[in-house]
């Protein structure tokens, strides 16, 4: 553990309070509390700077799925660095490991695809499929049909257009988002939002009729696309209801409205099977991707489009000579070396079959919190990916003033394991996808131990 000497002088520690503006972070708590500095990473383990070992139950943020301390990507990063350590995809320029990760993606795509655009984070990406699908309702003379709905509780990312179809508030306050061109519908949250003697059936036909309904009210001509997270992240772990899918689908294609994966989280194995629409019986026109493609080595993100979407644009940019998007460091070659690395060593080494093989034991252990304890209403997952909910007496919540969950996250970092507190007082779960069974047992024991403490602190706060 720190101590307070480390607050003076010429530390990290003070020198990152002093200069480093954090993201998503409160910054008095920071000029309070001091950084979490960590320096290394050994498979599911990292370390801080005082020696300290714990397991990352998040992947960092969702993203590390093959650990942090995977030789074989890192020694291809290395050799890319030294073959060619940038070049840029302009003006019909490229690398090779460029090709071979766009030719991968279109092959394990969930659906028939046809190109992949690369940028360098899932808001990134988000952003450059809202442009490329203005871009094609320009492309097929429908310049009116470019709203774009997106889900309360839904996260999408921080840039400009990403932030507005997030929709939770934290990622909008103080910023004068969202943008004009968005609306937001339910969450599929049955456990939160369905009324009584609703089923997860009838729940998810009553949102399909909602989301009709807006684009009746908005009209179908002014609507361009519907983006979702195939379970949703950072809005609480929200696993949909089965049948959710396939009926808000029926209702997109009514209206000639585009689906959307956002599947920067699911994508890659997290919820057993390559793409969370598979998991889910999504059917995107296009897919957005990014953390696990390069297990967060180096930043990358990607644009996945169906030939529907592709030859319009096609058309509209030989028209007009150009097509007029791209980033510095789109389809970065070394990037793309990790990204493929990553693809290969989940292939050879069968990581959604482990994903498959772990995910009851981390399901049992899971429902066992939430069973073995009072003050939680709630718990689920699919794959690796998982939540326990705070509540009490069917579903009471605490007082969001005391960020219960926050303090839970807070008392089993101290026993070793980093989670993360979202909205809602809800605990997420997203360990690196090659955990085994003794490390979810070595996880879970730890945190058992540390919420079984906690069992006074929340019955004070009740
Ligand atoms: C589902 C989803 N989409 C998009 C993003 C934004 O990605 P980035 O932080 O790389 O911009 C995130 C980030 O957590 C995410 O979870």
């Amino acid at each position: 553990m720190y101590d307070n000497e480390k607050f003076f002088g010429n530390s990290d520690y003070s020198r990152d309070i002093e200069y480093h503006l954090h993201s998503y972070t409160h910054p008095q708590t920071l000029f309070d509390e001091g950084p979490h500095i960590l320096t290394k990473g050994d498979g599911i383990y990292v370390y801080d700077e005082t020696g300290e070992k714990f397991i990352e139950g998040m992947s960092g943020l969702w993203c590390t799925s093959l650990g942090f301390s995977e030789k074989e990507i890192i020694d291809t990063i290395t050799d890319q660095l030294k073959k060619l350590p940038f070049y840029h995809s302009f003006a019909g320029k490229t690398a090779n490991p460029a090709i071979n990760l766009a030719e991968h993606l279109i092959k394990i795509s969930p659906v028939p695809m046809s190109k992949v655009f690369f940028a360098n984070s899932g808001s990134e990406a988000n952003d450059t499929a809202i442009k490329m699908i203005w871009y094609y309702n320009l492309a097929r003379g429908l310049p009116e049909k470019r709203k774009i709905i997106s889900r309360k509780k839904g996260y999408h990312g921080v840039t400009l257009a990403a932030a507005s179809l997030t929709g939770l508030p934290y990622a909008q306050n103080g910023f004068s988002l969202p943008l004009e061109f968005v609306r937001h519908t339910s969450a599929p949250d049955y456990f939160n939002e369905s009324l009584t003697n609703e089923n997860q059936q009838s729940f998810a036909t009553r949102l399909a009729h909602e989301l009709e309904n807006l684009i009746l009210k908005e009209g179908p001509e002014t609507i361009a696309a519907f983006f979702a997270e195939p379970v949703m992240g950072a809005g609480g772990v929200i696993i949909p209801p089965d049948t959710y899918f396939s009926k808000i689908q029926d209702v997109l294609k009514k209206y000639d409205i585009l689906m959307v994966a956002d599947e920067v989280i699911c994508g890659f194995g997290r919820t057993g099977n390559m793409w969370g629409s598979e998991t889910f019986k999504i059917k995107p026109d296009i897919i957005t991707a990014a953390k696990a493609l390069s297990s967060a080595y180096l930043p990358i993100s990607a644009v996945i489009l169906s030939e529907k979407v592709y030859e319009p644009i096609k058309s509209q940019a030989n028209e007009l000579g150009i097509f007029g998007h791209g980033y510095t460091y789109s389809a970065h070659p070394v990037c793309a070396a990790a990204a493929l690395k990553t693809q290969q060593l989940m292939s050879e080494r069968n990581i959604i079959g482990n994903v498959r093989k772990q995910s009851k034991l981390f399901n049992e252990r899971i429902s066992n919190i939430m069973n073995n304890h009072w003050f939680f209403s709630n718990s689920r997952s699919v794959g690796l990916i998982g939540a326990i909910e705070f509540g009490y007496e069917g579903n009471k919540k605490f007082d969001s003033k005391i960020k219960i969950a926050a303090q839970c996250v807070k008392a089993i970092q101290k026993n070793g394991v980093i989670l993360r507190a979202l909205p809602g007082d809800i605990i997420g779960f997203c360990p690196p996808l090659i955990i085994n069974q003794e490390q979810i047992n070595e996880m879970f024991d730890k945190i058992d131990k540390a919420i079984k403490n906690f069992d006074k602190m929340a019955k004070a706060l009740r």
